[in-house]
């Protein structure tokens, strides 16, 4: 993709004065304050009338940046080495002379850290005096938003700028690992545990649904395009849209197809467009035909699942 400085450049003066930007990732979207600034942090929190208890994920450039902010250990480092920039958020200690906004962490000791790889996200960020804050690009429990667009439609006038960065690539939030201890796999996400695991070559704990909830992308209702939510379904009722993993030689009107060959990835990317789709075009209620419970799969129901609870 094409680095359009002055775009870049529109969004880096907006954020010096404390202002939000949407910004491109290759996951999602995120609506972006600088991370070492209060004011700047409590206004993530209003557009998205986000509850103050849930913690933003903060971006950066690279390794030695973060150095400022976060103690280091060796699994993150390997996972760091292997996979970022890339969908993959890190839960690790904070210093004690770090910078980050008590607002952005809730006042946690810990902090969910990120390096997205988008190129026109890097080039915003290599050229920040500070990390950045940034939470996916929706409504607090809505579906996030993959392209400017879907920004746009969500927070219309009351977002100050959209940094285009076309459609995300890879369409779902990054998994999040807490590498504190043992390692711990908070959300599932852009990145596949198998691939993981492969380079830690450690048992993977998962605690996506846990009694104390950590995370808010674990709680239950989340990711919902605003209409019911049917799974696992072989027959549709009347009226209702039709979500399906592969394309099928019957096609319908009410008929959405995440990929055309029942690729996980792929289906994975569209999956939250798809979603809006049917809701813009006035289906009341949606059901999904069963989804294989592997890889991104895995991804696509744990947030169909939640999407359903709504
Ligand atoms: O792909 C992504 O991760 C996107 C893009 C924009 O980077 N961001 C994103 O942010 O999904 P958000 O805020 O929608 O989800 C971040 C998740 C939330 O569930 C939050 O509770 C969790 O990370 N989180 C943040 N700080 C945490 C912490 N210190 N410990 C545990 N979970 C944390
Ligand atoms: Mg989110």
């Amino acid at each position: 993709m094409k680095i359009n400085l002055a775009n870049i450049k529109k969004a880096k003066n907006l954020l010096n004065r404390r202002e939000c930007v949407a910004i491109p990732t290759e996951t999602v979207y995120g609506i972006a304050g600088n991370a070492y600034s209060d004011i700047a942090c409590r206004k993530i929190f209003k557009l998205k009338s986000r509850p103050k208890s849930n913690p933003l994920i903060v971006h950066y450039y690279d390794l030695k940046r973060l150095k400022n902010d976060c103690h280091l250990n060796i699994d993150f480092l390997k996972l760091y080495k292997k996979f970022c920039p890339g969908p993959l958020t890190f839960i690790l200690n904070l210093k004690k002379k770090s910078k980050i906004s008590k607002i952005a962490t809730n006042k946690k000791s810990t902090l969910a850290v990120r390096f997205p790889k988008h190129p026109v996200t890097r080039a915003l960020l290599e050229r920040l005096q500070f990390p950045i804050a940034a939470p996916s690009a929706n409504i607090s429990s809505r579906v996030s938003a993959v392209t400017s667009t879907e920004v746009k439609d969500d927070f219309g006038e009351k977002i100050k700028y959209v940094l285009e960065g076309g459609k995300s690539s890879i369409g779902v939030e990054s998994t999040i690992i807490d590498l504190r201890k043992k390692p711990e796999i908070l959300r599932l996400g852009g990145l596949e545990i198998k691939s993981i695991k492969k380079i830690l070559k450690k048992k993977m704990f998962i605690n996506i649904n846990p009694s104390k909830i950590s995370a808010p992308g674990q709680l239950q209702v989340h990711y919902s395009p605003g209409i019911p939510i049917r799974l696992d379904v072989k027959k549709i009722k009347k009226n209702e849209a039709y979500l399906l993993i592969k394309k099928k030689k019957i096609n319908k009107s009410n008929y959405y197809f995440l990929s055309k060959t029942g690729d996980l990835k792929e289906a994975a990317k569209n999956l939250y467009s798809t979603l809006r789709k049917i809701k813009k075009n006035n289906y009341t209620s949606i059901a999904v035909s069963k989804i294989p419970n592997k890889g991104f799969g895995r991804t696509i129901n744990d947030r169909l699942l939640r999407a359903s609870k709504f």
